[in-house]
């Protein structure tokens, strides 16, 4: 699909037909992220799975603001027909959580997978400003050296065709892009309270071995939120959507299914 963005006309790669779900990537990673759940997903639904700004399919700049990503997410929403389903995984959830926010119009239903409400303290916001400085001196290479042990489980790191692709996708990005989505997450704001009120109907998924966003303060976090279910992934990392596709999509399609009218 085709939507106007800033005064950017921007090609975002969409599947399938049925109600829309928009599937927003975490980081450093970009859409390609989804392809094994959008391919599942896409026998039911209108599957969206947008590049955020700066990425190989997304040529507007990105600005270091979580609120610029919800902005874009924004205007997805609005060239969508009908009611819309948005599920972002990690710092795609800390976007999708901004993004029901400031702009609710049009989102019927929130998945939150492998991400928290919370923001940065002191001592991960100083994490932010080292991972910017090795952005700075050894780009996308030492961010693929270090985020693919914290993505993936051992056991997905034993798999070379799996580690190949995660560090192929964060060797593409550039890293202004990087440099972007670090300042965005350091800078987040705190979204603990606002959890509290969401009126949606809402799914948290997590990865049973998640090293980033464990799965105890998940499943904490979908206590908060009123209504939440909450869905653990056997035997997933960080990146429960690139490991263990079916199981995160057949979660995905229970929850969008009940929750999106068709
Ligand atoms: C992500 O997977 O999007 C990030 O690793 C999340 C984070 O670092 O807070």
């Amino acid at each position: 699909m085709k939507i106007d963005w800033r005064g950017k006309a921007i090609e975002v790669r969409d599947i399938g037909t049925g109600p829309t779900v928009v599937l927003v990537h975490g980081y450093p990673l970009d859409g390609g992220m989804w392809s094994g759940v959008a391919r599942v997903l896409a026998s039911e639904f209108h599957v969206v799975k947008p590049d955020l700004p700066g990425r190989p399919e997304n040529p507007a700049p990105p600005d270091g603001k979580i609120e610029t990503y919800a902005d874009f997410l924004a205007a997805i929403v609005a060239a969508s027909q009908g009611p819309v389903g948005v599920a972002g995984f990690s710092m795609g959830g800390y976007a999708a959580l901004a993004l029901l926010r400031t702009r609710p119009a049009g989102i019927s239903a929130l998945a939150l997978l492998d991400t928290r409400a919370s923001s940065d303290d002191a001592e991960g916001r100083a994490k932010r400003d080292e991972a910017i400085a090795a952005v700075e001196t050894g780009g996308p290479e030492a961010v693929a050296d270090a985020m693919v042990p914290k993505l993936l489980s051992e056991a997905a790191r034993a798999k070379a065709d799996v580690v190949e692709r995660v560090r192929r996708t964060i060797l593409r990005q550039k890293p202004e892009t990087l440099k972007s989505d670090l300042t965005a997450m350091r800078d987040r704001p705190d979204q603990t309270a606002f959890v509290r009120e969401i009126t949606i109907p809402t799914l948290v998924i997590a990865g049973a071995l998640d090293a980033i966003t464990p799965p105890g303060p998940a499943r904490a976090m979908a206590e908060s939120i009123p209504g939440a279910r909450f869905v653990e992934i056997p035997e997933a990392g960080h990146a429960s959507p690139i490991e263990k596709p079916k199981a995160v999509a057949a979660a995905l399609a229970d929850f969008f299914r009940a929750s999106l009218p068709g």
